[in-house]
């Protein structure tokens, strides 16, 4: 009877001290996994905001809308200044009247769409219907 009161008292023992190390190997295990998703979230997680230096790759900065100049003077000009593909002429007020006689809605339309030899949008459909708008206003401010 003794003995076996003895061999529970170890087994109890051994059964607490098996817990203890069973917890705290837990307890290391997810203190390395916690370590170990930071550092794999590292990457993603540092934010690189607009105009820092990242690395030494500056963030895009988002242009905004560009001006009737800079639209003109970086596609239109190309045929609207030579008169290429049989262009009218910015400041050729002989050759635009009769263009301006049609109103602005149809030049717009036309700059949007295209009409013969008018690519639309003068070719570039990344720019808004509003920036080719503003180049068109340009040319026929010039033109008249
Ligand atoms: C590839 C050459 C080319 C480029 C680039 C170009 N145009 Fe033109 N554009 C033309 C030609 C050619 C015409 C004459 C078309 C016709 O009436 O036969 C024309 C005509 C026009 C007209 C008159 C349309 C009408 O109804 O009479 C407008 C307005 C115009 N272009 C605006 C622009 C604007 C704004 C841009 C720049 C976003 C531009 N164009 C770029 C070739 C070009």
């Amino acid at each position: 009877m003794k003995h076996n009161i003895q061999v529970a008292r170890i087994l109890a023992a051994a059964t607490v001290l098996g817990l203890g190390l069973l917890i705290a190997a837990q307890a290391t295990a997810s203190t390395v996994s916690a370590d170990a998703i930071a550092e794999r979230l590292k990457p993603s997680g540092e934010l690189c905001l607009q105009g820092m230096d990242c690395g030494g790759v500056a963030a895009p900065v988002v242009a905004g809308p560009k001006s009737a100049e800079e639209v003109y003077n970086g596609l239109c000009t190309s045929c609207h200044d030579t008169g290429a593909a049989g262009a009218p002429k910015r400041g050729d007020a002989a050759a635009w009247a009769p263009r301006i006689a049609q109103g602005m809605a149809t030049l717009y339309d036309h700059s949007l769409n295209g009409i013969r030899g008018m690519p639309a949008k003068g070719g570039n459909p990344s720019l808004s219907d509003d920036e080719v708008k503003s180049a068109v206003d340009y040319i026929v401010e010039a033109s008249r």
